[in-house]
């Protein structure tokens, strides 16, 4: 005898325990995988744009005397003024990245390890690689020296202003 109620197309059975635990694993793995490809069409996309900030307004020129010896806490950086013009010599040690500390007499030492670097930034002693980064100079069109952080130049690259 036939039972109307189970053969309606409207009738369905209640999910069993491993149907339910199944389709949780199947939406469990869709969502990570999902998630894995979102995170890595992410990827090439950089969180930090470092040339938003690594250029730094230090002045109008005309604020720094022939013969002058400025440094930047923030950008790290010395920045002198000689008969030629201006040069910009970063603070950071070549070896680990320790701020090297200029001295009386125009040279500089990292206290980390003791490297040593003449009034220029050429390695003397100590373990750094290579000599203090020269950075880049310029001069905006509205006329204020700017240096960027991140650009090296050649060492005795001058900026005449
Ligand atoms: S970080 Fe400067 S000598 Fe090591």
């Amino acid at each position: 005898m036939s039972d109307p109620v189970h053969e309606s197309e409207r009738f369905k059975p209640p999910a069993s325990r491993r149907d339910f635990l199944g389709l949780a694993a199947a939406w469990s793995a869709i969502g990570a995988f999902v998630m894995a490809m979102l995170g890595a069409a992410r990827l090439p996309m950089p969180s930090v744009f470092p040339e938003s900030d690594s250029r730094a307004k230090l002045g109008r020129p005309k604020q720094f005397a022939t013969g002058s010896a400025t440094y930047f806490p923030q950008q790290r950086l010395w920045l002198f003024r000689d008969a030629e013009g201006f040069h910009a010599i970063s603070s950071v040690c070549t070896h680990l990245g320790c701020i090297a500390e200029r001295l009386e007499d125009g040279q500089f030492n990292c206290p980390c390890h003791g490297s040593k670097f003449d009034a220029s930034g050429r390695v003397m002693g100590g373990p750094a690689p290579k000599g203090l980064v020269w950075l880049e100079l310029s001069v905006s069109p509205e006329g204020w020296l700017v240096a960027d952080t991140l650009k090296e130049t050649e060492p005795g690259t001058v900026l005449s202003a």
